[in-house]
Protein backbone atom coordinates (compact mmCIF):
# COMPACT_ATOMS: atom_id res chain seq x y z
CA UNK A 1 0.00 0.00 0.00
CA UNK A 2 1.29 3.40 -1.09
CA UNK A 3 -1.19 5.63 1.63
CA UNK A 4 -2.73 5.12 4.91
CA UNK A 5 -6.08 7.00 4.76
CA UNK A 6 -8.16 5.07 6.90
CA UNK A 7 -8.19 2.13 9.58
CA UNK A 8 -11.51 0.59 7.25
CA UNK A 9 -8.36 0.00 4.29
CA UNK A 10 -6.49 -2.74 6.45
CA UNK A 11 -6.94 -5.91 6.45
CA UNK A 12 -6.52 -7.97 9.31
CA UNK A 13 -3.05 -9.25 8.26
CA UNK A 14 -2.17 -5.84 7.32
CA UNK A 15 -3.21 -4.42 10.68
CA UNK A 16 -0.77 -7.66 12.44
CA UNK A 17 1.82 -6.89 10.26
CA UNK A 18 1.83 -3.04 11.10
CA UNK A 19 1.68 -4.00 15.11
CA UNK A 20 4.60 -6.91 14.43
CA UNK A 21 6.50 -4.35 13.14
CA UNK A 22 6.20 -1.83 15.87
CA UNK A 23 7.07 -4.46 18.20
CA UNK A 24 10.18 -4.59 15.95
CA UNK A 25 10.60 -0.40 16.41
CA UNK A 26 10.07 -0.58 20.10
CA UNK A 27 13.49 -2.43 20.31
CA UNK A 28 15.22 1.16 18.51
CA UNK A 29 14.08 2.63 21.73
CA UNK A 30 16.10 0.63 24.06
CA UNK A 31 19.32 0.93 21.95
CA UNK A 32 22.36 3.37 23.07
CA UNK A 33 21.92 4.83 19.57
CA UNK A 34 18.05 5.37 19.07
CA UNK A 35 18.48 5.27 15.46
CA UNK A 36 17.80 2.71 12.06
CA UNK A 37 19.84 4.06 8.76
CA UNK A 38 16.41 2.51 6.93
CA UNK A 39 15.28 5.77 5.43
CA UNK A 40 18.30 8.13 5.17
CA UNK A 41 17.52 10.65 2.17
CA UNK A 42 14.16 10.28 2.79
CA UNK A 43 11.88 13.46 3.66
CA UNK A 44 8.57 13.34 5.98
CA UNK A 45 6.90 16.58 5.98
CA UNK A 46 4.35 16.99 8.85
CA UNK A 47 1.56 19.10 7.74
CA UNK A 48 -0.70 20.12 10.42
CA UNK A 49 -3.70 22.50 10.08
CA UNK A 50 -5.24 22.00 13.87
CA UNK A 51 -3.21 21.91 16.66
CA UNK A 52 -1.61 18.17 18.19
CA UNK A 53 0.43 17.23 20.95
CA UNK A 54 0.97 13.95 20.81
CA UNK A 55 0.77 12.93 17.04
CA UNK A 56 2.70 15.59 15.50
CA UNK A 57 5.59 14.82 17.59
CA UNK A 58 5.56 11.00 17.91
CA UNK A 59 5.75 11.56 13.62
CA UNK A 60 8.69 13.71 14.10
CA UNK A 61 10.34 11.27 16.89
CA UNK A 62 9.51 8.19 13.94
CA UNK A 63 10.52 9.54 11.40
CA UNK A 64 13.82 11.00 13.21
CA UNK A 65 14.50 7.23 14.44
CA UNK A 66 14.65 5.88 11.38
CA UNK A 67 17.47 8.85 10.19
CA UNK A 68 14.29 10.56 8.01
CA UNK A 69 14.28 14.44 7.22
CA UNK A 70 11.91 15.80 8.84
CA UNK A 71 9.47 19.08 7.70
CA UNK A 72 7.56 20.52 10.37
CA UNK A 73 4.45 22.76 8.57
CA UNK A 74 2.17 24.26 10.71
CA UNK A 75 -0.79 26.07 9.23
CA UNK A 76 -0.46 28.81 12.03
CA UNK A 77 2.53 31.07 10.80
CA UNK A 78 1.96 29.80 7.20
CA UNK A 79 1.03 31.32 3.94
CA UNK A 80 -2.44 29.58 5.03
CA UNK A 81 -3.39 32.39 6.97
CA UNK A 82 -2.92 34.41 3.61
CA UNK A 83 -5.55 32.64 2.54
CA UNK A 84 -2.91 29.56 0.11
CA UNK A 85 -4.99 26.99 -0.75
CA UNK A 86 -4.03 22.97 0.16
CA UNK A 87 -3.42 22.51 -3.27
CA UNK A 88 -1.32 25.71 -3.97
CA UNK A 89 0.70 24.04 -0.20
CA UNK A 90 0.95 20.73 -1.44
CA UNK A 91 2.92 22.03 -4.73
CA UNK A 92 5.03 24.01 -2.92
CA UNK A 93 6.00 20.62 -0.46
CA UNK A 94 6.18 18.45 -3.67
CA UNK A 95 8.70 21.01 -5.31
CA UNK A 96 10.95 20.22 -1.86
CA UNK A 97 10.76 16.40 -2.49
CA UNK A 98 8.37 15.37 -0.01
CA UNK A 99 8.86 11.46 0.32
CA UNK A 100 5.80 10.90 2.84
CA UNK A 101 3.38 14.13 4.13
CA UNK A 102 1.53 13.56 7.03
CA UNK A 103 -1.28 15.87 7.84
CA UNK A 104 -4.22 16.79 9.71
CA UNK A 105 -6.70 18.88 8.86
CA UNK A 106 -10.06 20.20 10.03
CA UNK A 107 -12.10 18.49 7.16
CA UNK A 108 -13.04 15.00 6.80
CA UNK A 109 -11.34 13.44 3.43
CA UNK A 110 -8.46 16.19 3.10
CA UNK A 111 -5.81 13.52 3.55
CA UNK A 112 -7.89 11.18 0.43
CA UNK A 113 -7.75 14.34 -1.56
CA UNK A 114 -4.05 14.99 -1.21
CA UNK A 115 -3.28 11.07 -1.85
CA UNK A 116 -5.54 11.42 -5.08
CA UNK A 117 -5.28 14.14 -6.49
CA UNK A 118 -2.29 13.78 -8.25
CA UNK A 119 -0.56 17.39 -6.39
CA UNK A 120 2.39 15.02 -4.67
CA UNK A 121 3.89 11.70 -5.53
CA UNK A 122 4.80 10.53 -2.25
CA UNK A 123 2.72 8.73 0.91
CA UNK A 124 0.29 10.34 2.68
CA UNK A 125 0.03 9.41 6.20
CA UNK A 126 -3.65 10.42 7.74
CA UNK A 127 -3.16 12.09 11.07
CA UNK A 128 -6.81 13.04 11.85
CA UNK A 129 -9.03 14.43 9.75
CA UNK A 130 -12.36 16.49 11.09
CA UNK A 131 -14.47 13.62 12.44
CA UNK A 132 -13.64 10.94 9.93
CA UNK A 133 -10.69 9.10 10.76
CA UNK A 134 -7.36 8.65 12.81
CA UNK A 135 -5.83 5.48 11.77
CA UNK A 136 -2.24 5.76 13.41
CA UNK A 137 -4.43 6.45 16.63
CA UNK A 138 -6.40 3.40 16.40
CA UNK A 139 -3.14 1.22 15.63
CA UNK A 140 -1.46 2.41 18.83
CA UNK A 141 -4.50 1.84 20.78
CA UNK A 142 -4.66 -1.83 19.68
CA UNK A 143 -0.88 -2.43 20.18
CA UNK A 144 -1.63 -1.12 23.75
CA UNK A 145 -4.13 -3.76 24.35
CA UNK A 146 -2.94 -6.09 22.36
CA UNK A 147 0.63 -5.62 24.61
CA UNK A 148 -1.66 -5.22 27.79
CA UNK A 149 -4.26 -8.34 27.52
CA UNK A 150 -1.06 -10.76 27.04
CA UNK A 151 -1.54 -11.20 23.75
CA UNK A 152 1.89 -11.45 21.78
CA UNK A 153 3.36 -10.69 18.44
CA UNK A 154 1.53 -12.62 15.29
CA UNK A 155 -1.94 -12.56 17.39
CA UNK A 156 -5.03 -9.86 17.01
CA UNK A 157 -7.60 -9.57 19.35
CA UNK A 158 -10.28 -12.06 18.57
CA UNK A 159 -12.87 -11.99 21.51
CA UNK A 160 -12.02 -9.20 23.65
CA UNK A 161 -14.16 -6.61 24.72
CA UNK A 162 -13.66 -3.18 24.10
CA UNK A 163 -16.16 -0.15 25.23
CA UNK A 164 -15.72 3.02 23.73
CA UNK A 165 -17.03 5.72 26.20
CA UNK A 166 -17.92 9.56 24.66
CA UNK A 167 -18.40 11.84 22.32
CA UNK A 168 -18.74 9.20 19.18
CA UNK A 169 -20.70 12.24 17.17
CA UNK A 170 -17.60 13.62 17.03
CA UNK A 171 -14.94 11.44 17.31
CA UNK A 172 -12.40 9.73 14.41
CA UNK A 173 -10.27 7.99 17.10
CA UNK A 174 -13.73 5.89 17.83
CA UNK A 175 -14.69 5.60 13.69
CA UNK A 176 -11.03 4.37 13.58
CA UNK A 177 -11.23 1.80 16.48
CA UNK A 178 -14.17 0.22 15.48
CA UNK A 179 -13.46 -0.37 11.75
CA UNK A 180 -9.66 -1.94 13.16
CA UNK A 181 -10.51 -3.91 16.54
CA UNK A 182 -13.42 -4.91 14.80
CA UNK A 183 -11.34 -6.01 12.05
CA UNK A 184 -8.98 -7.66 14.33
CA UNK A 185 -11.96 -9.95 16.11
CA UNK A 186 -12.02 -7.38 19.17
CA UNK A 187 -15.73 -6.79 20.00
CA UNK A 188 -16.80 -2.99 20.31
CA UNK A 189 -19.55 -1.32 22.50
CA UNK A 190 -20.30 2.06 21.93
CA UNK A 191 -21.60 4.20 25.04
CA UNK A 192 -22.79 7.86 24.52
CA UNK A 193 -25.49 10.20 25.27
CA UNK A 194 -27.99 9.63 22.39
CA UNK A 195 -27.24 13.23 21.31
CA UNK A 196 -23.81 12.08 20.54
CA UNK A 197 -24.12 9.04 18.77
CA UNK A 198 -23.77 9.50 14.85
CA UNK A 199 -26.90 8.92 12.61
CA UNK A 200 -25.76 5.39 10.91
CA UNK A 201 -23.97 3.55 13.90
CA UNK A 202 -26.23 0.87 12.86
CA UNK A 203 -24.21 -0.11 9.93
CA UNK A 204 -21.08 -0.02 11.98
CA UNK A 205 -19.69 -3.13 12.59
CA UNK A 206 -20.19 -2.64 17.05
CA UNK A 207 -23.13 -2.75 19.30
CA UNK A 208 -24.83 1.12 20.98
CA UNK A 209 -25.51 1.61 24.63
CA UNK A 210 -26.66 4.36 26.29
CA UNK A 211 -25.65 2.55 29.85
CA UNK A 212 -21.99 2.65 31.08
CA UNK A 213 -22.64 0.81 33.99
CA UNK A 214 -23.83 -1.88 31.93
CA UNK A 215 -20.65 -2.47 30.32
CA UNK A 216 -18.10 -2.23 33.14
CA UNK A 217 -18.07 -5.41 34.46
CA UNK A 218 -17.67 -7.39 30.56
CA UNK A 219 -15.11 -5.05 29.59
CA UNK A 220 -11.29 -5.69 28.58
CA UNK A 221 -10.75 -2.44 27.95
CA UNK A 222 -12.99 0.97 28.68
CA UNK A 223 -11.72 3.76 25.77
CA UNK A 224 -12.47 7.24 27.78
CA UNK A 225 -12.88 9.94 24.45
CA UNK A 226 -12.72 13.40 25.47
CA UNK A 227 -15.66 15.58 24.79
CA UNK A 228 -14.75 17.71 22.28
CA UNK A 229 -16.40 20.89 23.18
CA UNK A 230 -15.11 22.89 20.15
CA UNK A 231 -16.96 20.90 17.45
CA UNK A 232 -20.54 21.23 19.50
CA UNK A 233 -22.87 23.84 20.14
CA UNK A 234 -25.02 24.08 23.62
CA UNK A 235 -27.95 22.18 21.96
CA UNK A 236 -25.97 19.20 22.05
CA UNK A 237 -24.84 19.06 25.56
CA UNK A 238 -25.93 17.83 28.85
CA UNK A 239 -24.06 19.92 31.38
CA UNK A 240 -20.73 19.28 33.17
CA UNK A 241 -22.13 17.51 36.23
CA UNK A 242 -24.58 15.69 34.71
CA UNK A 243 -22.17 14.60 31.49
CA UNK A 244 -19.25 13.38 34.59
CA UNK A 245 -22.28 11.50 36.65
CA UNK A 246 -23.90 9.36 33.55
CA UNK A 247 -20.57 8.54 31.68
CA UNK A 248 -17.43 9.54 33.54
CA UNK A 249 -15.05 7.08 34.65
CA UNK A 250 -14.62 7.13 38.35
CA UNK A 251 -12.53 4.87 41.02
CA UNK A 252 -16.14 3.69 42.33
CA UNK A 253 -16.98 2.75 38.39
CA UNK A 254 -13.16 1.59 37.83
CA UNK A 255 -13.30 -0.87 40.69
CA UNK A 256 -16.64 -2.91 38.75
CA UNK A 257 -13.81 -3.23 36.14
CA UNK A 258 -12.37 -6.73 35.74
CA UNK A 259 -9.00 -7.23 37.33
CA UNK A 260 -6.96 -7.80 34.06
CA UNK A 261 -8.91 -4.94 32.22
CA UNK A 262 -7.30 -1.49 31.32
CA UNK A 263 -8.74 1.95 30.94
CA UNK A 264 -7.63 4.02 27.97
CA UNK A 265 -7.62 7.54 26.69
CA UNK A 266 -5.98 8.89 23.56
CA UNK A 267 -5.65 12.76 24.94
CA UNK A 268 -6.30 15.32 25.64
CA UNK A 269 -8.05 14.44 28.42
CA UNK A 270 -10.44 16.46 30.06
CA UNK A 271 -9.93 15.44 33.72
CA UNK A 272 -12.43 15.46 36.14
CA UNK A 273 -15.47 15.29 33.02
CA UNK A 274 -14.98 12.40 30.76
CA UNK A 275 -12.40 10.87 33.77
CA UNK A 276 -11.42 11.27 36.93
CA UNK A 277 -7.52 12.56 38.46
CA UNK A 278 -7.73 9.19 40.04
CA UNK A 279 -8.42 7.13 37.53
CA UNK A 280 -6.10 8.69 34.69
CA UNK A 281 -3.21 8.66 37.18
CA UNK A 282 -3.73 4.95 38.23
CA UNK A 283 -2.01 2.05 37.33
CA UNK A 284 -4.20 0.39 35.14
CA UNK A 285 -4.59 3.62 32.89
CA UNK A 286 -2.63 3.30 29.68
CA UNK A 287 -2.48 6.85 28.60
CA UNK A 288 0.89 7.89 29.15
CA UNK A 289 1.72 4.12 27.63
CA UNK A 290 -0.19 4.80 24.69
CA UNK A 291 1.83 7.94 23.61
CA UNK A 292 5.49 5.85 23.74
CA UNK A 293 3.97 3.21 21.49
CA UNK A 294 2.51 5.64 19.13
CA UNK A 295 6.28 6.39 18.11
CA UNK A 296 6.64 2.55 17.38
CA UNK A 297 3.76 2.53 15.44
CA UNK A 298 4.55 5.23 13.70
CA UNK A 299 7.74 4.13 12.75
CA UNK A 300 6.65 1.07 11.45
CA UNK A 301 4.10 2.69 9.33
CA UNK A 302 6.84 4.67 7.80
CA UNK A 303 8.99 1.93 7.58
CA UNK A 304 6.08 -0.27 6.03
CA UNK A 305 5.08 2.94 3.22
CA UNK A 306 8.64 4.37 2.81
CA UNK A 307 11.54 1.55 2.99
CA UNK A 308 10.72 -0.05 -0.64
CA UNK A 309 9.55 3.12 -2.32
CA UNK A 310 11.96 5.06 -4.65
CA UNK A 311 12.91 8.01 -2.99
CA UNK A 312 11.53 11.26 -3.94
CA UNK A 313 14.96 13.19 -4.48
CA UNK A 314 18.08 10.84 -5.39
CA UNK A 315 20.86 11.31 -2.39
CA UNK A 316 23.96 11.94 -4.36
CA UNK A 317 25.92 12.84 -1.80
CA UNK A 318 28.55 9.08 -1.96
CA UNK A 319 28.47 10.34 -5.96
CA UNK A 320 28.88 13.84 -6.35
CA UNK A 321 29.03 14.64 -10.04
N1 LIG B 1 -4.53 11.60 20.48
C1 LIG B 1 -4.18 12.68 19.71
O1 LIG B 1 -4.39 12.70 18.49
O2 LIG B 1 -3.60 13.70 20.41
P1 LIG B 1 -3.08 15.07 19.78
O3 LIG B 1 -4.29 15.85 19.32
O4 LIG B 1 -2.33 15.75 20.88
O5 LIG B 1 -2.21 14.72 18.60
Amino acid sequence: KRHLISAADLSRDDAVLILDTAEEMGRVADRPIKKLPTLRGRTVVNLFFEDSTRTRISFEAAAKRLSADVINFSAKGSSVSKGESLKDTALTLEAMGADAVVIRHHDSGAPHRLATSGWIGGSVVNAGDGTHEHPTQALLDAFTLRRRLGDGPGTDLAGRRVTIVGDILHSRVARSNVHLLSTLGAEVTLVAPPTLVPVRTEQWPCEVSYDLDAQLAKSDAVMMLRVQRERMNAAYFPTEREYARRYGLNGQRMARMPEHSVVMHPGPMNRGMEITAEVADSPRCTAVEQVTNGVSIRMAVLYLLLSGAEPAVTDTSENPA
